[in-house]
């Protein structure tokens, strides 16, 4: 009912506005004098997390993505190698592996059944088991000897928004808390990471406050459009598999991300006059910044005729002469961005559906929690 939204068109118009919550909430009471301590590990203990020497997440769908999300934050902080597997992949291929591995799944829901046998299959192997899931007592945390709750409050529209942000932020204090059982983060490294990402849900605020209308104008313009690209390069790569996975799920547009990275090995056949490519560009700041590369990247599908947008850090003089729009971003660390550039992603998912006269909250076909395999 109208009321349950709040004033607001849509669940989903809702659940991206509770975007900033949904991250300073799933940190809430997890910082104490400025470090992590995730009091939920402890069924797993902090000296069996010492001696993990391989970490496997596994999810479906956009859990998935912000699993994909989480192994660039827990391999930089712990120095521990993390896979990434759709559940349903792993559950049937026998998986290696020991009672060293950490197996982490990720679900909004808790009720998804591929992701459930991947628990259970994991559990029968001998692996630690940690669950990251924003519905409390459900099924897969019931099955899990750790979780760690994400905090986003009920989502309701079937495309998780606010729950994806949750499960990054919930995977990013698990790499800080491993980053200090283990000793490959000092203390200092530890607290500028937390001031990061506290900082994270004002800086969602901004994106949402100054990418609304923009969005909104361009998705109107774009309702004929039959196909879209998306690239990014490391953290960025995620975030276009996220945008592009919105579109097809909310406005049943053809979209594919792609490592910015490996255009030149396929995608850049696709280019061709008119066809729009939404590029998650990185931080010029940074000395390790892969900004001139996916800068080159945008120059390369220009001069084929792609309409480019851009989502990048407020600023960034050059991307400007090249990119057709540019949506800003706020100023973070690098493995920070992500949390930024995918909000515009879903507000845009959002928008195109809407204005092409779909049904936003319930797109066709799908179902918010899928519990048959
Ligand atoms: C369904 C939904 C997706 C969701 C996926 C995983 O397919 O349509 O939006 O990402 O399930 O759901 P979960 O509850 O496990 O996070």
């Amino acid at each position: 009912s109208a009321s349950e939204k709040g004033g607001w068109s849509s669940f989903m118009a809702k659940e991206i506005s509770e975007e900033p919550e949904a991250v300073a909430n799933t940190i809430l009471g997890r910082v104490h004098d400025g470090l992590v301590s995730l009091k939920e590990l402890e069924p797993i203990g902090d000296e069996a997390l010492a001696g993990i020497d391989r970490i496997v997440i596994v999810a479906c769908g956009t859990a998935a993505y912000a699993g994909m999300l989480g192994k660039y934050a827990i391999e930089e902080w712990s120095r521990i190698p993390v896979d990434v597997e759709l559940s349903h992949e792993f559950r049937y291929r026998n998986p290696i592996i020991t009672d060293r591995t950490l197996v982490i799944s990720i679900s909004q829901s808790g009720e998804t059944m591929d992701t459930l046998m991947a628990v259970q299959h994991a559990t029968k192997a001998g692996a630690r088991v940690l669950s990251i899931c924003n519905t409390q007592g459900a099924t897969i945390p019931r099955e899990s000897q750790a979780v760690v709750y994400t905090h986003a409050g009920p989502e309701v529209a079937v495309a998780s928004t606010k729950a994806f942000l949750a499960q990054v932020t919930a995977l990013y204090l698990v790499g800080l808390h491993l980053g200090k059982v283990r000793g490959t983060q000092t203390d200092e490294q530890i607290r500028e990471n937390v001031i990061e990402l506290q900082a994270v849900p004002e800086k969602i605020a901004e994106v949402l406050s100054v990418s609304q209308a923009e969005i909104g104008q361009l998705a109107r313009w774009m309702t004929d459009t039959q196909s879209v690209l998306f690239l990014g390069r490391n953290v960025g790569y995620p975030v276009a598999l996220e945008g592009a996975l919105k579109l097809k799920e909310l406005a049943y547009i053809h979209a594919e991300g792609f490592a910015a990275g490996e255009l030149k090995h396929g995608p850049i056949a696709l280019i061709e006059p008119g066809q729009v490519v939404i590029v998650v560009v990185p931080s010029p700041r940074d000395p390790h910044s892969l900004h001139p590369k996916v800068v080159s990247n945008i120059q390369e599908i220009r001069a084929r005729g792609a309409r480019v947008i851009a989502i990048a850090e407020k600023g960034d003089a050059a991307v400007l002469p090249f990119a057709d729009e540019v949506i800003p971003i706020p100023l973070a660390g690098s493995l920070f961005e992500p949390f930024l550039a995918v909000v515009p992603m879903h507000i845009f998912g959002m928008e195109l559906a809407a204005a092409k006269g779909l049904d936003v909250d319930q797109p066709r076909n799908l179902a918010k929690s899928v519990t048959v395999e």
